[in-house]
């Protein structure tokens, strides 16, 4: 038996466990929250923690065989995008979908994103929204994205059903909360609606997603899927009715279905992207809709960079030139989030600190901060993760039929988007500069469109015409895709670049 002194947040616990498993194993064995991207693989390196007289070790690789005294990493605060915006739907209230149990009525709309979940409480009686709730998707700390979360249900006997369970639990102390604030009964909880990528709607429900990283792709449901509250393990009324939104693909999830009917109908042709851990894109050409799916990997999210981290308290989320940066909660700088890569490496093309091809000399360190550094291999990830999207959107208008000229607009959905340097993006040839006057960032569509299905009847059909009128196109079927993949790695040095961000 050894002893483990774990302190974290200026608190101490001690845990005795017998030798054998990592560092990262017997943390979370004991309820510590340690952030793991791949998984526990030993491939990240951002399972980092401080073990008193040795320094920071990845924990996933760590085995203890003595006493030691673990300094954890704080929690950081997360910003998470919830509001509406002039491009998505504000549909008056109808009534929804109210089942009529009762005077006191809720209904609550969840988006549970890879990252990040947002719930909305609605007063089924009135339409009012009464709380928007919002926290990091607990399951992040098994794997920053869909497949290796998918890779921890396979690995690990009852993965599935542990994913399953942190996530529900986590809605249930959001639920818990709201009752307790909002002086409504648990039971008057009658209907919650849920949109998510397709493997998170699986994990909610404890439906098997291994099929979704398998060939030929094919998803245990994509169809809408309705439990009741008696089969689930929230504590709502067991009458609710459960209801998720119907998914396109594997791939395409129902965040998409929703995100693009909570669209205004403001254009005839646009392309609807939402960058996150993987990029999603669909293609409107009227009625008509193409979608696919770019396995961008999650370096946008911070994930596959070496200094990379989420959009969380400490992450660099602009930035301009040497000592011009912006910090979320404006806190000394810890790493470097999406917006924030995309800024540096548009920095370092300009600068001709890495060239055409992506090639950099040496380590480019940020401000003089040694651990704040962007390597060789952070450059090729992020070329890697704008070939796959850009390529995505060529195959779409060529698909389409269409050019950039009959393009309308470009929106780009969910918090990446948000944040996101279009220049930028341009620069690095993520987005095509043959639209940079039609681009815009239309916030949490997803969570927006969930939160309508509840308001009005009227979306419904709106989801409905989404499903009838889309077709999904898979990349890996099609050379073109491959021959845009290669041809898209390197950087364009003349691209539009627009005039420094304002802080
Ligand atoms: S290196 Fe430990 S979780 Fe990735």
């Amino acid at each position: 038996m050894i002893r483990l002194k774990v302190y974290e947040n200026g608190k101490s616990n001690v845990i005795e466990t017998t030798t054998g498993d990592s560092l990262l194993t017997i943390l979370r064995g004991s309820g510590y929250n340690i952030y793991a991207p791949c998984g526990g693989r030993g491939t990240c390196g951002k399972c980092l923690v401080n073990i008193k007289g040795n320094g920071f070790v990845q924990s996933c690789t760590f085995f203890p065989d003595k006493d030691i005294e673990i300094i954890l990493p704080g929690q950081a605060e997360v910003i998470i995008l919830t509001s509406q915006t002039d491009y998505l739907e504000d549909l008056p209230f109808d009534g929804g979908i109210s089942l009529g149990m009762g005077t006191h009525s809720v209904g609550v709309a969840v988006d549970i994103g890879t990252t990040t979940v947002v719930m909305y409480f609605m007063d089924m009686i009135t339409g009012e929204t009464r709380k928007i709730a919002s926290f990091l998707n607990p399951q992040h700390l098994y794997g920053a994205d869909v497949i290796t979360r998918i890779g921890y249900c396979q690995e690990n006997v009852n993965g599935l059903k542990g994913l399953q369970e942190v996530i529900i639990s986590a809605i249930n102390k959001e639920l818990e909360n709201f009752v307790k604030e909002s002086g409504f009964a648990a039971d008057s909880i009658e209907k919650m609606v849920f949109v998510g990528n397709t493997t998170m709607l699986h994990i909610l429900l404890g439906e098997d997603p291994v099929s979704i990283a398998l060939a030929p792709f094919v998803p245990k449901f994509t169809s809408r899927q309705l439990r009741t509250g008696n089969e689930t393990g929230f504590n709502i009324n067991s009458g609710a009715i459960i209801e998720t939104l119907p998914c396109i693909s594997a791939y395409v999830g129902a965040d998409i279905v929703a995100g693009v009917a909570a669209l205004k109908n403001l254009h005839k042709n646009y392309i609807f992207l939402d960058i996150g851990t993987n990029g999603e894109l669909a293609l409107a050409r009227g009625d008509k809709l193409f979608t696919c799916a770019t396995a961008a990997g999650p370096a946008f999210e911070g994930a596959n960079i070496s200094c990379g981290m989420a959009a969380v308290t400490g992450a660099i989320s602009a930035f301009n030139r040497q000592g011009k940066y912006q910090v979320i909660g404006n806190t000394a700088p810890e790493g470097i989030c999406g917006s924030g890569i995309v800024d540096i490496v548009a920095y370092m093309l300009l600068e001709d600190i890495i060239d055409e091809t992506g090639l950099l000399q040496e380590p480019f360190i940020i401000d003089g901060m040694k651990k704040l550094r962007v390597l060789q291999q952070d450059i090729r990830e992020i070329q890697l993760a704008k070939s796959a999207i850009y390529s995505g959107i060529i195959i779409l208008i060529n698909h389409a039929g269409l050019s950039f000229n009959e393009i309308d607009a470009l929106y780009l959905a969910g918090g990446f988007g948000n944040y996101l340097n279009i220049s930028s993006a341009i620069q690095i040839g993520l987005l095509p500069s043959e639209l940079k006057d039609r681009i815009y960032p239309v916030g949490n569509s997803a969570g927006i469109g969930s939160l309508q299905y509840l308001r009005s009847k009227k979306f419904g059909s709106k989801i409905n015409k989404v499903i009838e009128n889309s077709s999904y196109i898979e990349l890996s079927d099609i050379d073109e895709f491959n021959m845009q993949f290669a041809l898209n790695m390197n950087f364009l040095k003349n691209n539009y670049h627009g005039k420094d961000q304002t802080f």
